[in-house]
């Protein structure tokens, strides 16, 4: 309660009087404080030219960001906190006073140093939105930021998005990319063409040496728990939107996503008996407490291929959407979500997630090195090269 008072008033505050739409915090603090401003300390210029890019940024940073750039403001021009606190009532007083006096003793150096890169990151972030496909960063991936939200696209149609170790890294830095970037609230999840992903590419253990297999089974591990401790650890909304067909992977890590739409024409195939393979994804864990123990094996040991409406009932799925809509539905839900306080957000993932994210972390290590030894089995083994040869006797 307190805090969301504490943070309308801030948005009136930032709102009403102020002028420039985005760089109303400096001008804020200019405002009031420039008369203050004495010493010249190292970082004058750069600070200087911070406060001119600040005013040429066409979006609005959000509260939290502006708040932080006040402390600092006030920290570099002024110094430490030299002013009491405001009274109870001056609530937009009390907020900045503190966003100032949480400095404590840091240098007017070092605030001018950090302002210069609140300014300069923030500065990245908006070029880079106006800029909506990154290509020649991401080879297997299409990465865009569409207003708040960061769309990672799989793009692999012609193999039906299967994820090579190219992919699976480019997915790791694309998440990390979306966790850091101050301008997006949500990230979502989709596949290029008629499949979501087909799962693990499978020639990721074609051609292998057998005197190298543990080695590279180990290697494998490596790569499928830094993908999957990001999707742990992502600390924004994640939201799968599930176009077509998953398979594998891309299924049973849906349970670490906060809301999966799926196209009525998708699929969800775990068929690791079948390939001599086992479940990841924290799966062994999530989908008998999403789906129960019985439906859960079902699918995680007896190969069932559900329904997109299958995947519903048993709570794999948030909401089936029509494919001939499926686009323009995700897209206006995905503005809608992109918009909410972004804070308030990411602290309630972090309150539904926090209770079993250490499980999770165990579970993802356990599942990894039991695929270690599934890797390296003959059941494994053939049940790979007998898809690859399945074309050629057809
Ligand atoms: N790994 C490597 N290649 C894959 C792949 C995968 N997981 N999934 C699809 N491909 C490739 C196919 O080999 C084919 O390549 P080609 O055109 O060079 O022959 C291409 O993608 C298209 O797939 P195709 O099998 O022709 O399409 P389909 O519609 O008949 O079947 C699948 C699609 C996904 C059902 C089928 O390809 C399949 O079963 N793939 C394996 C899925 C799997 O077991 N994943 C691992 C789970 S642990």
């Amino acid at each position: 309660m307190a805090a969301s008072m504490s943070s309308k008033v801030l948005l009136s505050c930032f709102s009403t009087r102020v002028p420039c739409r985005f760089a109303r915090s400096c001008r804020l603090v200019r405002n009031v404080h420039c008369t203050s401003v004495i010493a010249t300390p190292a970082y004058d210029k750069e600070f200087e030219a911070a406060k001119t890019k600040l005013n040429s940024l066409k979006e609005d940073p959000g509260n939290e960001v502006k708040l932080q750039m006040y402390g600092l403001f006030k920290q570099a021009t002024v110094g430490k906190c030299n002013t009491p606190k405001p009274g109870m009532m001056d609530m937009v007083g009390k907020v900045k006073w503190g966003a100032w006096n949480t400095l404590g003793d840091m240098s007017r150096d070092e605030a001018q140093k950090k302002y210069i890169e609140l300014v300069n990151e923030l500065a990245g972030a908006v070029a880079e939105s106006e800029t909506p496909t990154q290509t020649g960063k991401y080879s297997t991936l299409i990465v865009e930021r569409d207003g708040k939200t960061f769309k990672i696209t799989l793009n692999r149609p012609s193999k039906k998005n299967a994820i090579t170790y190219e992919m699976y890294s480019e997915w790791v830095a694309a998440l990390e990319e979306a966790a850091q970037d101050k301008s997006v609230t949500i990230a979502v999840i989709t596949g290029a063409g008629d499949f979501f992903c087909s799962g693990n590419d499978l020639s990721n253990f074609a051609n292998i040496n057998p005197a190298e297999i543990g080695k590279m089974a180990n290697q494998a591990k490596d790569v499928l728990m830094k993908f999957v401790t990001a999707f742990i650890d992502f600390p924004k909304p994640l939201i799968g939107l599930i176009n077509g067909p998953a398979v594998g992977v891309s299924v049973t890590t849906l349970g670490l996503y906060d809301a999966v739409y799926a196209s009525d024409r998708a699929t969800f195939h775990t068929p690791f008996s079948h390939l001599g393979q086992s479940p990841e994804g924290c799966s062994s864990y999530i989908f008998p407490r999403l789906m129960g123990l019985a439906k859960a094996n079902e699918m995680l040991l007896f190969n069932k291929k559900l329904t997109a409406l299958e995947a519903f009932n048993r709570n794999l799925v948030t909401e089936i959407i029509p494919e001939q809509s499926f686009v323009e539905e995700t897209d206006k839900k995905m503005k809608m979500f992109s918009e909410l306080p972004p804070l308030t957000m990411q602290s309630a993932k972090n309150i539904i997630r926090s209770v079993d994210r250490e499980t999770l972390h165990k579970v993802c290590e356990r599942e990894c090195n039991l695929l270690v030894e599934r890797w390296q089995h003959p059941e494994c083994m053939n049940a790979i090269m007998n898809f690859f040869t399945r074309k050629s006797n057809t």
